[in-house]
């Protein structure tokens, strides 16, 4: 039976009775799509060919010894569960349409690829997606970029090893232009962070049985069909079988300082005290730093991170409608734009990114989101959600603002905030808070198929 991409139930990836042809696609698909790898310390590196030949055989080479399959992956989970030995380290690939032509597929081959953003390239939709122009991005970025390996582990002695080896290999004909090295945060609850400091990567889409039964949703349904990340390998030996995925990477400094002099200000103008003052921060993310959704709580709260909730009861006076999850993800509708979103954090702190140090003490650069997602449309979901809810103004109600974590472009509205949590009283209009997430420079990757690499 062909892979059914709409079937709403989720994958049941180790039945017996699992059809041959989706045991086929897990054995060909690349891990950390379907479901995300360990990286907590991950290396990332951005390669230009140069030379066809040496190229495919490079990405044979990589494809044959390094990279493991998604079903590899998942046994290699429940192996671990069972308290059997730990996984393997995490290759990944994407290649750029840039990186298509140059390993010899001609233009018209890459017409076979139906996302016109990919075929595009980064760098010619910054108008689209208020990104800064191209001249102000890191040299990396504003490369002609080929591919891009990832290689990620728990630890971080077999990614410098892993790394070693692969850029070892890399032909003469090859350039490595650039890399970036991702390591994981966590709060004392052991739950990831980003570096201002909340609780990231908890809200998924999920495709896999397991995952899927261990969530509670008696309000959101975390399932989602495989059309939403996966598309048909177009030069795989066999599409019908051979999927891969769209794979966005841009790299988004964090101005930590401002965003902690915002989240003080904020209080401060809506005359917020004591612990209320946590809640400036949390109507700017939608979620406390411990990970609380503020649609339903006005604290943080003790229990695990949830995830089961909507908006439906909310009309802005608890979570507004520009806080930054509840842009991208406003649960009632538009699920299908949703994507898998697999980054990592980079840069070094000195200080704890959790704790309530002042603002002077907090980096305003050099730290950052490699922010990565997984999706079946660049166009439909990445840059969707960028340009239509995070960079509009008046997204699910008239001028209540952009995102104010992620949103690019003139923040000209004026916004207001409820002064008490869930109550109707709303603050004066103020300037919206100013943008602390700079996009230093990225590019649109396909990950294809382990079939594709093997039969270069
Ligand atoms: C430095 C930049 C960013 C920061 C600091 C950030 C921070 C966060 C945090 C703290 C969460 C809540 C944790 C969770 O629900 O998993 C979150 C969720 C999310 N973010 Fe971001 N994010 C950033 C960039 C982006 C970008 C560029 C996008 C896409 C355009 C994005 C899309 C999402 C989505 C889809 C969710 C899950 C929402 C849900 O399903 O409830 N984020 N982000």
């Amino acid at each position: 039976m062909p892979v059914d991409l709409n079937n709403a139930q989720p994958l049941d990836w180790d039945s017996a009775t699992l059809d041959p042809d989706t045991r086929v696609m897990l054995d060909n698909l690349q891990p950390n799509i379907l479901r995300a790898h360990v990286r907590e310390h991950l290396s990332v590196l951005f390669v230009r060919f140069n030379d066809a030949t040496e190229g495919r055989h490079f990405l044979r080479y990589l494809a044959t010894t390094k990279m493991k399959s998604a079903r590899r992956h998942l046994q290699e989970i429940r192996d671990f569960a069972a308290g059997r030995r730990r996984g393997t380290p995490y290759v990944g690939l994407g290649i750029s349409k840039a990186g298509y032509r140059d390993l010899g597929h001609s233009v018209e081959d890459v017409r076979k690829f139906g996302d016109q953003v990919f075929r595009d390239g980064m760098k010619r939709r910054v108008g689209e997606i208020h990104d800064p122009a191209v001249d102000q991005w890191e040299n990396t970025y504003q490369r002609e970029i080929h591919a891009v390996i990832l290689i990620g582990d728990s630890e971080p002695e077999p990614v410098a090893a892993l790394r070693a080896e692969i850029l070892g290999e890399l032909p003469e004909s090859a350039r490595l232009l650039g890399e970036e090295t991702g390591q994981g945060m966590r709060n004392p609850a052991g739950d990831g962070i980003e570096h201002f400091g909340y609780v990231d990567g908890r809200s998924q889409p999920l495709f896999l049985r397991d995952e899927v039964d261990r969530e509670p949703k008696d309000q959101w349904n975390p399932a989602f069909p495989l059309g939403n990340i996966l598309v048909a390998d177009p030069f795989s030996p066999n599409p019908v079988q051979h999927f891969g995925s769209y794979l966005v990477f841009r790299k988004l400094e964090q101005n930590v300082r401002a965003f902690k002099e915002i989240e003080e200000s904020l209080s401060d103008t809506l005359g917020l005290v004591g612990a209320d003052r946590e809640r400036a921060g949390a109507m700017l993310v939608g979620r406390f730093k411990d990970g609380t959704p503020i649609t339903l709580r006005p604290k943080p709260g003790d229990d695990d991170v949830t995830n089961d909730f909507t908006f439906d009861l909310d009309d802005g006076s608890r979570c507004p409608f520009s806080g930054h999850i509840r842009k991208v993800n406003p649960r009632s509708f538009g699920r299908e734009v949703i994507m898998a979103r697999r980054g990592q954090t980079y840069g070094e702190r000195t200080d704890d990114p959790w704790d309530d140090s002042p603002p002077a003490s907090r980096p305003s650069g050099e730290v950052g989101l490699l922010f990565m997602a997984f999706n079946s449309s660049l166009l439909a979901q990445f840059e969707f959600t960028q340009q239509s809810w995070v960079n509009n103004p008046d997204f699910q109600n008239d001028a209540t603002g952009h995102d104010p974590v992620i949103g690019q472009g003139e923040r000209a509205v004026k916004v207001a905030f409820p002064k008490a949590w869930g109550q109707p009283e709303m603050s004066v209009p103020q300037a919206q808070v100013a943008q602390t997430v700079t996009m230093l420079g990225g590019e649109y990757f396909f990950a294809p198929s382990l079939a594709y690499l093997r039969n270069l």
